[in-house]
């Protein structure tokens, strides 16, 4: 095998494989030959700067925002106040106007074994301009806290629009690195793709809540400027039937809400919305997926709804990839990608983005759909319709890096390497997006691994491979 090289849509095969490679075959890509180490990294003390309650009785505390309707005109404000209820309402207003609005919301708590939580704040505010710089403020009462966020543009097909990819982020040294690199990255992403495993409370004795509360205060200086999409991962499960907590996705479903029922999902755990020129569907690894259950029925109809005139980008995030080429969590997520990869290739879907996996890795065009259990064709073939499938679940938690991988790098895979960092995903136009991934070790602008993407619905045939 050689390295594809592709320009103005000529796919040329070049025979470079001896030169490029030690190994007398060379299968795959780029294995980076970064080496890091394996140590476990602990979570930032309680005590750390990034944890600080806001002053004040009552402050609110772990404000974040979402998207809150399908198309971008809502936004959740979710916080958290202590002491007492205080006020669910949000006030806002536009930049250039002075007339404030008032929008009211609910307050709920959970308990979770000996842990309660406090007043839990989720209010939708409505009727909002595209493209505008909204002011709100929440806690009215007693401590008022002031935040700002922009509305997307009007969904349309040729709206240029940055996401930033984050995955497995936990609360480390590491993972305030990350977020700092997102933060001083020149390239200013708009609003966050997560892809799964929040705070990594679940690693601590019957999951410690208050490892919840830590991460909503770690995670404002970000999302309570800029939405956060979520995605599930198995970190928010929290199932602890032996301390009578058998009811999964407690502590998240509770904390963090997204807008599901836009799009006529019956769970919290798959939806979709779309935001400027993309259509973003958000699966659950951890929910039934099989033929006749809700997630499967819901993207079955979900997927032909998908309007590319529209919507040129689609996205999928999911937490487990279905591929994966580290040792650690191999072919978990092989059964929903039995279930739903041809769907995939089917709809054209562009990218696909998963964490999981503790590292970084970006796969070539391909599909792997002809098997039918006796026909033995099970080898992943390029593919020009198939998505590009990246893992970013390199945010940097407590469980540290996954760094052995399957050797030799299989030919579907593109490019991996076993570091912290995040990613971008640029939107130009219709036809090009520009996906860059960013290391922690790097200074801010640079571009460890990046690619332009042709879109596949707009620019099918430029290239064989992206
Ligand atoms: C919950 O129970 C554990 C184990 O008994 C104990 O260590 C912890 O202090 C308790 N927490 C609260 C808030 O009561
Ligand atoms: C908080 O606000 C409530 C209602 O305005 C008031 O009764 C209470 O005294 C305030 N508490 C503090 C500590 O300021
Ligand atoms: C987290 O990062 C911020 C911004 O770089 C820094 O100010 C802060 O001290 C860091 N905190 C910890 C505990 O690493
Ligand atoms: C798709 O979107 C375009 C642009 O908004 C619109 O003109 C067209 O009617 C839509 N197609 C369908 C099938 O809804
Ligand atoms: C789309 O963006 C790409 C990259 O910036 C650019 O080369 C191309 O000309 C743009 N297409 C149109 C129609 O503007
Ligand atoms: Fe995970």
């Amino acid at each position: 095998m050689g390295v594809r090289w592709e320009f103005d849509g000529v796919l040329v095969l070049a025979l470079l494989g001896l030169c490029l490679c030690a190994a007398p075959v060379c299968e795959g890509g780029i294995t980076s030959s970064y080496v890091r180490n394996k140590d476990l990294v602990h979570d930032m003390p309680l005590d750390s700067d990034v944890f600080r309650v806001p002053p004040g009785y009552n402050a609110p505390q772990q404000v974040h925002i979402t998207q809150g309707d399908h198309v971008g005109k809502r936004v959740i404000v979710s916080w958290v106040t202590p002491d007492e209820p205080g006020s669910s309402t949000v006030l806002y207003w536009a930049e250039n106007s002075e007339l404030k609005k008032s929008a009211q919301g609910i307050v709920l708590t959970y308990k979770y074994f000996n842990y309660t939580s406090g007043y839990i704040h989720h209010c939708t505010i409505k009727d909002l301009e595209f493209d505008t710089k909204y002011y709100y403020e929440v806690g009215n009462g007693n401590t008022t806290r002031k935040f700002w966020f922009r509305t997307p543009p009007s969904v349309g097909p040729d709206v240029p629009y940055t996401f930033g990819l984050i995955g497995d982020l936990g609360q480390t040294p590491d993972s305030n690195r990350t977020l700092t690199h997102y933060e001083l990255n020149p390239v200013k992403g708009q609003t966050i793709l997560f892809v799964g495993d929040l705070s990594y409370a679940d690693a601590y004795p019957f999951h410690d809540n208050t490892r919840w509360d830590t991460w909503g205060r770690f995670i404002e200086r970000i999302a309570a400027y800029q939405p956060w999409i979520w995605t599930a991962g198995n970190h928010e499960i929290d199932f602890l039937p032996e301390s009578g907590e058998s009811k999964p996705f407690k502590p998240y479903t509770n904390r963090y809400h997204v807008p599901y029922k836009a799009s006529q999902s019956t769970s919290p755990l798959w939806y979709s919305i779309k935001r400027a020129s993309a259509h973003i569907i958000v699966l659950s690894s951890y929910s039934a997926y099989g033929k006749y259950t809700p997630q499967y029925k819901w993207l079955e109809k979900e997927l032909p709804k998908v309007n590319r005139t529209e919507t040129p980008w689609l996205i999928v995030l999911m937490h487990s990839p279905l591929y994966s080429s580290y040792i650690h969590h191999y072919m978990e997520g092989e059964s929903m990608r039995v279930m739903y990869e041809a769907w995939f290739v089917e709809y054209k879907v562009d990218v696909v983005f998963a964490g999981h996996v503790h590292a970084y890795e970006r796969s070539e065009r391909i599909s792997n759909i002809a098997y039918n259990i006796v026909n033995g064709i099970c080898t992943p073939i390029s593919d020009p319709s198939a998505p590009v499938y990246i893992t970013i679940g390199d945010g940097g938690n407590l469980e540290g890096l996954v760094t052995d991988m399957t050797q030799p790098q299989p030919s579907y895979s593109a490019y991996r390497e076993a570091s912290f960092g995040h990613g971008i995903f640029d939107i130009k136009n219709r036809t090009h997006a520009f996906f860059s991934w960013h290391r922690n070790q790097d200074g801010y602008a640079v571009e460890a691994d990046s690619l332009w993407l042709h879109n596949r619905y707009w620019k099918p045939s430029l290239s064989m491979t992206y």
